[in-house]
């Protein structure tokens, strides 16, 4: 199984482009060593040429500009993108639905409660109507393996999480099962598996008993500290209250992730304020040591 990282940063990307936090300013200053990231989104393969996008980004045009496995091959319009998957109906995971409106008709996987918000505060399954037509296949989140015709040999089970329904939802203050998921991707001849979840509030009993059994984790990376946004003046919420894990301290991240033996551990959605983009910084040699990594775009692993 082929992953490709399209996108590794949060909503925002790093840098933002309203924002001089410390790693922001010093990046375009050319004072910082790391790399810039676009918005969180992964594609995976069995065969190298058929794709499955799981969510679709606001910089997907860009995405897919550095990505020629992905690019047209034959005929006069083409893509290796058979389907997306969204994990959620967050603003950074799904905008990206709208830049692909010159397609073929758009087979979108995703939850009844995506759906839902994807047709009311955020209509894209309605506008889009108007420019390709979008073939809704619903996905339940209590681990039922399913298959995705077009992308041969992978098989996906879906777990519902806990976390918020995106600020424009009209069920924001009322959490359902399936406003978010994390999804173990295998591939059906190999056995290998991959845990997707670029946003993890909480580590319920049944998303560590999912990163056991799997060969790669790519997991909540977006902040380092609960209040990296509070101390920084940028806003008055915390990592935990908008459905992130930070990585340091009790509980944290880190901590989770020495729980797991058995998987390679990469971190993905990394907020622009979080000390681990500076690869010289005292944060990122922690993570090094624990043996944790850092996704970035273009990242390729093949499984
Ligand atoms: C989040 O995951 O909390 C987002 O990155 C927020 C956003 O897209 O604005
Ligand atoms: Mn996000
Ligand atoms: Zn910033």
């Amino acid at each position: 199984m082929k992953i490709r990282v399209l996108g590794a940063g949060a909503g925002g990307g790093f840098p933002q482009w309203n924002c001089n936090c410390d790693n922001c300013g010093r990046y375009r200053r050319g004072e910082f060593n790391g790399k810039a990231r676009t918005q969180s989104s992964i594609a995976v393969s069995s065969d190298g040429r058929n794709w499955l996008l799981f969510n679709t980004s606001p910089d997907i045009r860009a995405q897919l500009e550095a990505f020629p496995a992905i690019q047209p091959k034959t005929g006069i319009r083409d893509t290796g993108i058979k389907a997306v998957l969204l994990i959620d109906s967050q603003i950074d995971h799904t905008t990206g639905m709208l830049m692909l409106r010159e397609g073929k008709p758009l087979e979108v996987y995703c939850t009844e409660m995506v759906k839902q918000d994807l047709s009311s505060g955020f209509p894209l399954f309605t506008m889009l109507k108007d420019y390709c037509t979008v073939n809704h296949h619903p996905i339940a989140c209590d681990e039922t393996p399913f298959e995705i015709p077009g992308i041969d040999d992978i098989r996906i089970y879906a777990h519902a999480l806990k976390s918020k329904a995106p600020p424009y939802s009209p069920h924001r203050h009322d959490p359902h099962d399936g406003d978010n998921i994390g999804v173990i991707v295998e591939q059906i001849s190999t056995g290998k598996k991959l845990y997707y979840s670029p946003g993890l509030g909480e580590i319920e009993p049944h998303v560590f008993k999912a990163m056991q059994t799997v060969d790669c984790l790519m997991v909540d990376g977006t902040f380092w500290t609960d209040d990296e946004m509070v101390t920084r003046g940028i806003s008055h919420k915390r990592a935990r209250e908008i459905g992130h894990l930070p990585q340091s301290g009790p509980g944290g991240m880190i901590e989770v992730l020495n729980g797991v033996p058995k998987a390679r551990k990469i971190l993905i959605h990394i907020n622009n304020t979080n000390p681990i983009l500076d690869e010289d910084s005292p944060e990122r040699k922690t993570l090094d040591a624990n043996g944790i990594e850092v996704a970035y775009d273009g990242l390729e692993i093949d499984l």
